[in-house]
């Protein structure tokens, strides 16, 4: 529409300003905010932009794939994929603490950040898709520093960069008003939020591969099912949790021993507060028959019922 063509006008007259012949780089984590403000950036500036990926190998079942996909085969874009997974998963081993796995999470993603950035040589400017809301937040514009631990694809903090934030006035649905204006696609523009240290926090305990993969397939099923409904837009996130819990269950004869998955689903305007979403119980079943047919080693599915307070969000 007429509001969001001339946003977009505007935010390609300045960035095209500010840049000139300059070089800017940009961290994707395949989120709203990033994606938008990669394709925008790229609409004004084109070849200077260049994008680093970063998979940790904590992203969700084809997430990885699916960004290169879009910003290499559609956007065509200078996309750089730092396929990290096994230097993440090495460091995890035996990090059983929440805040220690965030810590390592968020230090190795800007040091891999980093390298990358120094091998790709002089960049003048950096891409973030800070929001309006995460500067009132703070009352200063330092919040895009501050938010850096928080949003894995935040700014290195002893890199010397420009900034380049697009969206540092605009609202979260006027960032997908542009994203839907700018050709990109619903599964993106409508993403869930995802955290930046992603299924890390959602396996409670030591990270290992086969949990990674259990509860990567559960997550699958939730996001399909929620789909199916036509209950994404409703639901602010959904997702499947592994708290590393056995439990005796029975399969034909035989007496098993297995996970138990936890469903996640709040609805919330913010995540400050959350209330645990009202799925239908039909939706419920469908999962919880699909989860325990579907993925290995799960006997058990329960639901999440805890509100935000006292519950967070996610698990851990
Ligand atoms: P909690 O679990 O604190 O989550 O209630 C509130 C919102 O923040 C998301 N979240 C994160 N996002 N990095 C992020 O970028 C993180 O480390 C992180 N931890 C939680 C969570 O998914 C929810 O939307």
């Amino acid at each position: 529409d007429w509001t969001t063509g001339n946003l977009i006008e505007e935010a390609i007259d300045t960035i095209r300003q500010q840049v000139g012949d300059r070089k800017v780089l940009c961290a994707l984590s395949g989120g709203v905010d990033s994606s938008v403000a990669a394709v925008l950036v790229h609409r004004a500036i084109g070849d200077k932009l260049t994008c680093v990926f970063v998979d940790h190998g904590l992203l969700r079942k084809n997430e990885g794939d699916q960004v290169e996909d879009l910003f290499t085969n559609k956007f065509h874009l200078n996309f750089i994929r730092v396929n990290a997974q096994e230097r993440f998963l090495a460091g995890l081993a035996g990090v059983t603490e929440p805040e220690a796995k965030r810590k390592f999470i968020g230090e190795t993603f800007i040091r891999v950040f980093e390298e990358e950035a120094s091998r790709l040589g002089e960049m003048d400017f950096l891409v973030q898709g800070t929001l309006y809301p995460d500067i009132i937040e703070s009352g200063t514009d330092t919040a895009a520093v501050i938010k850096s631990h928080h949003n894995v694809g935040g700014l290195p903090e002893d890199m010397k960069f420009q900034l380049i934030e697009p969206f540092k006035y605009l609202f979260k649905d006027e960032v997908r008003a542009i994203g839907a204006a700018l050709g990109i696609p619903d599964e993106v523009v409508w993403r869930q939020p995802f955290p930046g240290p992603g299924l890390a926090v959602r396996i409670l305990g030591e990270i290992t591969e086969e949990k990674l993969h259990i509860v990567r397939e559960a997550d699958a099923v939730v996001r399909e099912e929620i789909k199916k409904a036509g209950l994404d837009r409703d639901i602010w996130q959904y997702f499947a949790v592994l708290p590393g819990i056995k439990s005796v269950g029975v399969m034909g004869d035989e007496r098993t021993y297995s996970h138990t998955v936890a469903i996640r689903a709040i609805t919330s305007s913010d995540a400050m507060t959350a209330d645990w979403a009202r799925i239908p119980h039909d939706v419920l079943a469908a999962m919880a028959n699909r989860i325990v047919n579907e993925v290995d080693q799960v006997n058990r599915v329960v639901y999440d019922i805890t509100s935000k307070p006292p519950a967070t969000v996610e698990w851990e």
